[in-house]
């Protein structure tokens, strides 16, 4: 009985402590520093600083669909997220060319910029040399 009893104690702190491991992967955020689409075959601009996870803090998004957004029929759908896609997956297609994930980028990083009146808006402030030359 007592045997069994700590067998059970056992395997409920091994499933809670797999249960942590879940969730903190799962809310794990990307640990990227720059933003490289891979859709861009070739680069014109300088990369793009971007420290994902302290940006997302001192701007205090918390919310990752804000930017890993879904939509259906041109609404966006509250409570889902597409984490693990890039960008380019939904916003290049063959039709469109680079021309449109580069428009889909700008709006989304300058549209919150410049409502917040926080964070650069020029391209020289995003596409710094400092981060990295054009590749
Ligand atoms: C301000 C916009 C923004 C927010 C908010 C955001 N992300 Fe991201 N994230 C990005 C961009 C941009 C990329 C690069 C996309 C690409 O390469 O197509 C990215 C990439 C990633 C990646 C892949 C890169 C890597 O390091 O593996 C993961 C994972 C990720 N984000 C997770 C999250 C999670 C989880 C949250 C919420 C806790 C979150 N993101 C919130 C913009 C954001
Ligand atoms: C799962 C597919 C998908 C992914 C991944 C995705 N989007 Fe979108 N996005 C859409 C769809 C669909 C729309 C709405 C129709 C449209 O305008 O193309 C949209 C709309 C937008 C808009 C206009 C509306 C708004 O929210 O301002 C911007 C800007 C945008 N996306 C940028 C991005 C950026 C930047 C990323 C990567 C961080 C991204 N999207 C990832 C599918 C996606
Ligand atoms: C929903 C709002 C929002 C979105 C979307 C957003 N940002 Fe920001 N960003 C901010 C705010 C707010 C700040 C100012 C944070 C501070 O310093 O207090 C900021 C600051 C920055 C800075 C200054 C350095 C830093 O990390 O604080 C850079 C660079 C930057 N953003 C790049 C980007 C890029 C690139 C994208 C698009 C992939 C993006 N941001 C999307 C809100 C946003
Ligand atoms: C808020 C930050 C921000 C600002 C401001 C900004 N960009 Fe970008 N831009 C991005 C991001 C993020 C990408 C996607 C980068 C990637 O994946 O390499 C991008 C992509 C591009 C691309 C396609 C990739 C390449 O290098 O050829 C061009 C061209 C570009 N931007 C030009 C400009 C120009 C011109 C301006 C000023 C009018 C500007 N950008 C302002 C963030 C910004």
């Amino acid at each position: 009985m007592q045997s069994r009893h700590k067998t059970a104690a056992r395997l409920a702190r091994l499933a809670l402590i797999a249960l942590l491991f879940t969730v903190a992967t799962v809310f794990a955020q990307g640990d990227i520093t720059t933003v490289e689409d891979s859709g861009f075959e070739k680069r014109t601009r300088p990369v793009v600083a971007f420290e994902h996870d302290a940006h997302n803090q001192k701007a205090e998004i918390y919310d990752c669909a804000v930017c890993h957004h879904v939509y259906e029929n041109g609404e966006k759908r509250e409570g889902q997220m597409s984490v693990g896609m890039e960008c380019s997956e939904c916003h290049l297609s063959e039709n469109s060319g680079p021309m449109e994930l580069t428009r889909a980028y700008h709006r989304m990083c300058k549209t919150c910029h410049l409502e917040k009146n926080a964070g650069p808006v020029q391209c020289a402030q995003c596409h710094s040399r400092q981060n990295a030359p054009a590749k």
